[in-house]
This record gives C-alpha cells, structure tokens and sequence, in this order.
C-alpha cells in the first residue's frame, strides 16, 4: 500500500469542483486518510515547488498556488501514487486526454486544478511537509474486503 499526496489547487476549490475530484478517488477504490482546507504560505510554495525555482513559470506558478484555499488529501491505496497520476492526466489541461481529472475539468495549461506527488520519496517528503502524524487517520473499511482480494498475504 502506498499514500501520496494530493493537492486540489486554487483554481479546484474556487470552480467549485472540489468535492467531484475526492469522487474520482473513492470511487477508484483509493482512501482518504488525510484532508484538510488550507492557504499555502509562500514559504511552503516554495519549499513545495522548489525543484522548479529555475523555470520561467516558477513566479507565477507560487503566486497562483498561495493565491486562495486549496484542499490537500493524503490518499492510500495499491499502487496510488502512479494510479492518482494517470487519474490527473498530462500537466497541460489543453493536452490532457479526456477521462482525466485535467482532461475532463480545464483546459489552461498553468491552472490544471491538481497536484500529485510523482514518486515514492516525493511522496514522502510532500506528506511530511503538509500533514502532521495525527492529521493522518488510517482505519480499515468494510468494503476493502471487495475493493481488493485479500485472501493472500497481500492485498491484491
Ligand atoms: P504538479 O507538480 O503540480 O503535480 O504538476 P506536474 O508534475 O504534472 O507538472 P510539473 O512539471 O511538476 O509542473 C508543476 C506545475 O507548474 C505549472 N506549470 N506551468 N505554464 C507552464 O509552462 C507551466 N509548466 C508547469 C503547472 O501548474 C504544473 O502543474
Ligand atoms: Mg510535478
């Protein structure tokens, strides 16, 4: 099982499409174990996005992230994080295929409504930096027994 953090962008929370995108993940079958409104500080943008502080977005991409309230979710699951990724589709919403939460909900390149983290120790570093231990509350679900096999040693 894996966790990764997700993050519904200003423009998201301000289109009020919200709660369709936590939809998209329960109804794949993946578990919000974190969640959670917040204003991203400045300096947590830039910690965030720091490997792209070079790029010529980089500016504008900070001002956009501390802009208005985001909603961030720390989602668990077989598999999340590469799964959650090909569920936001390609980083432009104008080439995101359809299907996709980019595809389906924007078409601007630079406001594509969501973020995931893109690797098992992004995932980690980016889980640390906007969720607390206690903010995160793992507890099984009766449906796991048909959202997975679990008749092996591993959910399957
Ligand atoms: P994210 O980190 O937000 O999950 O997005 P990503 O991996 O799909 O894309 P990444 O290359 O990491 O870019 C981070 C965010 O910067 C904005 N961006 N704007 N206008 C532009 O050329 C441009 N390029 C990137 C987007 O908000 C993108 O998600
Ligand atoms: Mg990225």
């Amino acid at each position: 099982m894996e966790t990764t953090l997700i993050i519904l962008k200003p423009d998201a929370v301000q289109r009020g499409l919200s709660g369709r995108i936590i939809s998209r993940f329960e109804d794949k079958g993946l578990q919000i174990v974190g969640m959670k409104l917040m204003r991203i500080s400045g300096e947590l943008a830039a910690d965030h996005y720091g490997v792209h502080k070079e790029r010529p977005f980089y500016n504008s991409l900070v001002s956009f992230m501390t802009s208005s309230p985001v909603v961030v979710l720390a989602v668990m699951g077989n598999n999340a994080i590469a799964v959650s990724r090909k569920m936001m589709g390609a980083t432009f919403g104008s080439n995101a295929e359809p299907g996709t939460i980019r595809g389906d909900f924007g078409v601007s390149n630079s406001f594509n409504l969501i973020h995931g983290s893109d690797s098992p120790e992004a995932a980690k570093e980016e889980l640390e930096r906007f969720f607390t231990r206690e903010e995160l509350v793992e507890c099984g679900r009766a449906i796991d027994t048909w959202v997975y096999d679990m008749s092996g040693d591993e959910p399957e």
